[in-house]
């Protein structure tokens, strides 16, 4: 994590601005964006994948971060978008990403979202079963559009990863079985509305186990796609998913130049341009989440060390047993003796732990902490429950650094709300 560094006088650092001066400016709970980062990574998964040869263009999963500028600086790299939602595809548009660029993916996309995807004509649709391509042809055909289809298939191969991501097994709900792909894409080729443009996989997230997974999806792919050529149907490209994991503990992680090499060991004889959709090994280690410490307690059992941030701002913890680095702003908490504590928010839920029998220094009320790699899959999941408002987004640039949503007001809360006259009269 380059972009964070600790010094003795201004404790933990992002980029060139101290961030206790960020929780002291804008308050905790906050999420903090490194731009460097952003843009740092997002050059090395580009250089990685040129330098293997491969003609690819790289679309984030902006499920993991939809912030709109951290979408303008990856924007400005060149990066393109997956969107699963007429939400996303809308931030993205309001971002500035090209709908040339933008592949729309996800096993239920409504009829609404459908012709929204037709209207801004989008690079691609990533179609994930023989029903929704009826769907895309109809809503094509009534709009008088061509819709540019890709057809998900499920490799069903095993990315050894958490349950809840895992994506490219046979019983989960996502793509076609291989042993149907090839009879789904003859009839794409023959429905009215649809140009078939290639087959797309995603077989997980947070994919750390090595690139076996990866290179037995992207074989099938490559026998699929050649099935398909010798049909006499078109195939364009292949879109190869997301799923790179990152290190949130000690971990090993693979690199991209792995992924790019797996990907031009199974791919590369097709010759085709690739498409990628990553999201957390792009923004998850640009960011963190800044929380303040309300009080430490003793248990019966543990020390307790509450801070004002929860489940409902970082959920994996709770969701996925996931592990997040914690590190104390202060240079000199940093060096203090260590304790086993239990880090908790102050939801009236026990799920709502970030941290069990963590080394820590003893800290005070009001001491901030950074929870680290928190720059994917955190905001977006976030929620207000517990009526506590959405937590502020600061972006961070060399010395500049600057609020880019902030933090929900309490009336915001009952925007929307309706008491009906009958319980008021
Ligand atoms: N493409 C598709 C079709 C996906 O479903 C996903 C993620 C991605 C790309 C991006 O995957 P990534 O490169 O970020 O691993 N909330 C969970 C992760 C859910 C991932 C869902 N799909 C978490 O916090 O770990």
């Amino acid at each position: 994590r380059p972009h964070l560094s600790l010094h003795a006088m201004d404790g933990l650092m992002m980029e060139e601005v101290p961030l206790a001066r960020i929780a002291k400016e804008i308050g905790t709970p906050a999420w903090v964006y490194s731009a460097g980062a952003l843009r740092h990574r997002a050059r090395s998964l580009k250089a990685a994948l040129a330098h293997a040869g491969l003609t690819a263009t790289v679309h984030f999963a902006m499920k993991c971060n939809d912030n709109l500028a951290v979408l303008k600086v990856l924007g400005a790299e060149g990066l393109g978008a997956d969107v699963v939602s007429g939400g996303e595809l809308h931030i993205a548009r309001a971002a500035g990403i090209p709908a040339s660029a933008i592949v729309f993916s996800g096993v239920g996309k409504t009829l609404g979202e459908l012709r929204q995807a037709l209207a801004e004509d989008i690079f691609q649709i990533n179609a994930e079963s023989a029903e929704e391509i009826d769907m895309i042809s109809a809503v094509a055909a009534e709009m008088g559009r061509t819709a540019r289809v890709a057809l998900r298939v499920n490799p069903d191969v095993d990315a050894k990863t958490h349950a809840k991501i895992t994506t490219g097994k046979s019983e989960n709900k996502f793509g076609v079985a291989l042993s149907d792909a090839a009879d789904i894409y003859a009839r794409m080729a023959a429905l009215p509305g649809i140009a078939p443009v290639g087959i797309a996989t995603h077989i997980g997230s947070q994919i750390t186990a090595g690139m076996s997974a990866y290179r037995a999806a992207y074989a099938r792919l490559a026998e699929l796609a050649k099935a398909l050529r010798a049909d006499g149907l078109p195939v364009e490209r292949i879109d190869c998913g997301g799923g790179l994991g990152i290190s949130y503990r000690d971990e090993p992680a693979p690199s991209p130049e792995a992924l790019a090499g797996a990907i031009r060991a199974s791919l590369g004889e097709l010759d085709l341009p690739v498409m990628l959709e990553p999201g957390r090994w792009i923004a998850g280690p640009a960011g963190v989440l800044l929380a303040s410490v309300v009080l430490q307690k003793q248990g019966a059992a543990h020390r307790f060390v509450v801070v004002d941030a929860a489940m409902n701002d970082l959920v994996r913890p709770s969701m996925y047993e996931a592990w997040h680095g914690i590190v104390p702003l202060s240079s000199v908490r940093a060096t203090a003796p260590l304790a086993e504590s239990e880090v908790v928010g102050p939801v009236c839920e026990t799920g709502d732990t970030f941290a069990r029998g963590r080394l820590l220094p003893s800290l005070q009320p009001g001491d901030a902490i950074a929870f680290l790699d928190a720059g994917a899959y955190g905001a977006v999941m976030s929620s207000t429950y517990n009526a506590r408002p959405l937590a502020p987004e600061v972006l961070v640039d060399g010395t500049n650094f600057a609020v880019v949503r902030g933090r929900q007001p309490l009336d915001a809360l009952l925007h929307g709300q309706n008491v009906p006259e009958w319980l008021t009269t």
